[in-house]
This record gives C-alpha cells, structure tokens and sequence, in this order.
C-alpha cells in the first residue's frame, strides 16, 4: 500500500519501549532497526495497517508522527531524565535484574518507579489516541507492564493484548517488588497475557492468585470489573521465534558463503570455529563460556592452532553500572586468554564489541561449527534459532542453556548447565568432536521445529487469541 493512503486511527497498534527504525548517522535517514522484536513483528506490521508507538532511541527527540515502509510511527519523547529514571533505572536497573533471576541485584529506587508510571501513562495516552473504535492494541514487553490497565481505562471498547519478551521469575523473587500488586494489576488489564514459557506464565498466576487472590483455573484468570462483575484475561505461553525462512534465504547467497570462508580464512583456518553472539548483557553467561574456554586451552585438551572461539558482544545499556562493570571483566578476561595462549598466527578468541547487519551474522553463522548459547537466563534467545535456520548443510552443533526458553522447544541441541563449568567444558569437547551423522540427525529435527514454528505461526497463535477473547468479551457485554 501507498504511504499516504495510511488512515488517521489505525486498527492494529502495536506500542513498544523502541520504534522499529534507527536514524543512520551519516544521512540521517530513517533505517529498519535490526532487535529482535522488530524483526519478529515486521511480518505482522506489513499484514495489517498498522501503527506503531515508540521511542526513537534518543533522548529529547521531538518528532511528529510519520509513515514508514507503511507503518504509521508515533515517536514518544523520552527526557534525558526519562531515559535516566525509566529506561535505564527502573526497566533496566529494577525490572531487568529482577526479572532474570536477580543475577545482578535489583535496586528498588522510589524515583524510578514514579518515572516508569509517567512514561507508561505517556505511552498509553498516545497507543488510545491512535487505535480506530474497537481495534486492537498490542503492548511489548517489560518497559510498558502498566500500559495495558491504562490503555483499557481509556479505551474500553479496544482488544488488548501484551507480551513478555523476558522471564516471569518465581514468585519468591517477584515477590521483593515493592510496586508487586501495581504491576500484576498492570498487565491484568490485558485480555491476552503472553509469556515465552509454560513456566513463566505458571509464575505470573502464582503471583496473582499470593498477591492479589484472583481466581485461575488452567490459563484463565478471573479478573473483576470496577463497577461490579468479572471478565477472563488469559496468560499462557506464545514462544517466540524468528522469519526462519528469511535467514535461509541469507544464506544461499553466494556472496554470504563467500564471506565465511573468507572469515575462516581470517581466522587462520582453524580446524574448529566456536561462535558466541549476545548483547552485551551478565544474563548472557559470556564468562561462563569463556572460563570453560580459557580451561580447556589450559588443561591441553584444545590446541590455538586447532579452535578459536569468536564472540560477537554487541554493545548495550552502557551506561547503566552493572553493563559498564560487565564490559571490563570480559575485557579483562579476554586479554588474559589471549596474552596466554595467542600465537603469532592464531587467537584464541576473536572478540568483537559491535553490532552487525544481518548478512555478516549469517556468515559468522555459516563459518561456525558449533555455536556457544550459556545464559544463566534467557527468555527465548532468538540467536540459537537464528543459527539453526542458517545451517543449510545441516551440519554444526548448537550448544543451549537449560536456562533460555529455547530449550524448552529445542531438545535435540546439546543442553548444558553454564554454572557447571566442568559439564559445559565436556559439552564442549562433544559438540568439537560429534561426527557428522549425529550432527546431521540432531540438526534437522532442529532446523525443522524452527521452520516450523516461526515468527508468523508465533504472531497469528496470539493474534488468535486476541480474537477469541474479542469474541468472548463480545458475547458476555
Ligand atoms: C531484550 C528485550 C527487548 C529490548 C532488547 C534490546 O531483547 O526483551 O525489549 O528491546 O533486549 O535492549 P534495549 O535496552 O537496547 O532496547
């Protein structure tokens, strides 16, 4: 469809912390923004007339709303103190630690909080200005927990649904949330509540039968209505995934092959490449995987001229403390490995602290023989998908922690427990040595359950569900 023909009040909404586009730096045009999220959802926004509200990354940006690639985009504008109070203080600083298990430890700033209930209400404000009567309003993920009950006050004649990109955690540590009861209120206002893992959405009724003694019965919660009566919001699992296909389709070009044998060249043409790609995040295990690393070079049982490990650590919240602190271990880490072990000719680990287009993740993608997934906690981990639908050959061996939702769908990957080092360090000397029928087996019932299930079959299940509860709602008004 033609931009201009995109109407005033959109049928389809989608509100998430980010828009999906990025300013380039040197032109200054608006580019699709490669994250996750966006790449999961562009599908669903090229179906539907969609707009999409969000913040465009910078702070103090006054934007007006504009259409791209037919998407309607509504900027919201963060102050520096916003980005400061509620991105990076309680989304990232608060929610983020606390939500992953608290491997760092969460900090529980009453300012943060009073600046994430402002934005959320800014974000809310603009996702009810835009949705046409009766449409549907999809929220993202842990930035925007209290846009949902916001959005239905109103605009009650709107379907809302919303998912949770990131774990549930177990009620025992949800439970240190000073703000526990707002937040559960604030995603109850939903009548789809997403989450990646069956656990996750066991974890979030859990806390809404202790805290707030709802009703649930299977994955129904029965929520009431101010002004007397009840209605049913459903929290149930949607795991994640990605446009497999598109990645498939990366990796025929011949010019991406091309690049990774040129990138095995690089690296020396080692007999073995490992490959680890994350955002630059402590929930990611990067340590982990580099002391088992470190201890197999160590213990003789890899050699430098044999195995380089690659690490692509792209670069994120850097300004919040525990990233900033994480980014000095790991380059402290990394510099002792390769101080001691580097030849003139090898390394033991290439370290990269970049992002990449696509088609060079596809390359590293295609150059390596096993990929290193160790987070101490994921939601999904689109990454491990990612390599699989690379794998045409079907051949390479995905190593994945117990930890990231993916496992739960991905058995036949090599599953490890990153905080047992001596387990991973083994698990590792499998995948380098696993001959090439079993990585054939394990590869395609992999490759299959990820074509499979893609990011479309993702989207139009709770879209599906959306629509169920629409109906529902419809017949008891
Ligand atoms: C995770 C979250 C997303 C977030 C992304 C990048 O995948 O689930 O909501 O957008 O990380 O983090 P950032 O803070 O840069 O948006």
């Amino acid at each position: 469809m033609s931009t201009d023909s995109l109407p005033d009040r959109a049928e389809f909404v989608v509100v998430a912390n980010r828009l999906p586009v990025d300013r380039a730096e040197g032109d200054g045009e608006w580019r699709r923004s490669p994250g996750g999220l966006v790449t999961a959802l562009e599908p669903v926004m090229k179906r539907a007339d969609g707009a999409w509200v969000g913040w465009a990354g910078k702070p103090d940006l006054e934007l007006e709303p504009f259409d791209f690639e037919g998407t309607h985009l509504v900027p919201i504008t963060l102050t520096a103190d916003d980005v400061e109070l509620y991105y990076e203080g309680f989304s990232n600083d608060t929610i983020w630690p606390l939500y992953h298990d608290v491997i760092a430890a969460p900090r529980y700033r009453r300012v943060w909080w009073e600046a994430y209930v402002s934005v959320n209400q800014r974000f809310a404000e603009a996702a009810a200005a835009v949705v046409a009567e009766g449409g549907t309003v999809w929220v993202q993920d842990y930035q925007l927990q209290l846009v949902p009950k916001m959005v239905r006050e109103l605009r009650p004649d709107v379907t809302i649904g919303y998912f949770h990109h990131i774990p549930f955690p177990a009620y025992g540590l949800y439970s240190q949330l000073p703000w526990r009861r707002q937040v559960l209120e604030g995603l109850l206002g939903a009548d789809v509540i997403g989450f990646q893992r069956v656990a996750d959405a066991g974890n979030f009724a859990r806390a809404v039968r202790r805290q707030l003694r709802y009703d649930t019965k299977a994955s129904g919660i029965t929520v009431p209505v101010p002004g007397g009566g009840t209605r049913t919001a459903l929290a149930k699992a949607f795991p994640i995934s990605i446009d497999a296909e598109s990645y498939a389709e990366i990796a025929r070009r011949p010019e991406v092959q091309a690049r990774a044998r040129e990138i095995r060249e690089g690296l020396g043409n080692p007999r073995k490449i490992l490959l680890g790609v994350d955002r630059l995040d402590y929930t990611k295990g990067i340590r982990h995987r580099m002391k088992a690393f470190g201890e197999l070079l160590e213990d003789g049982r890899l050699d430098v001229s044999d195995v380089t490990l690659v690490q692509v650590a792209s670069p994120s919240r850097e300004r919040v403390e525990a990233y900033a602190q994480l980014r000095d271990e790991i380059e402290l880490t990394v510099g002792r490995i390769n101080g001691t072990f580097d030849s003139v000719g090898h390394t033991a680990i290439r370290y990269l602290h970049h992002g990449y287009p696509r088609e060079e993740m596809v390359a590293l993608f295609l150059a390596a023989d096993v990929m290193l997934v160790t987070a101490l906690r994921d939601g999904m981990n689109l990454v491990a998908k990612e390599y699989l639908a690379a794998r045409l050959d079907n051949r390479g061996v995905l190593v994945l922690s117990e930890f990231a939702g993916a496992a739960d769908e991905l058995g036949s990957a090599l599953l490890i427990n990153p905080h047992d080092i001596g387990g991973l360090k083994d698990t590792i000397m499998r995948a380098i040595e696993m001959p090439g029928a079993e990585q054939g087996r394990r590869m395609r019932s992999l490759r299959r359950r990820v074509f499979e299930h893609d990011v479309d079959a993702w989207s139009r299940s709770f879209l599906a569900a959306l629509d169920q509860a629409r109906t529902r709602a419809e017949a008891t008004a």
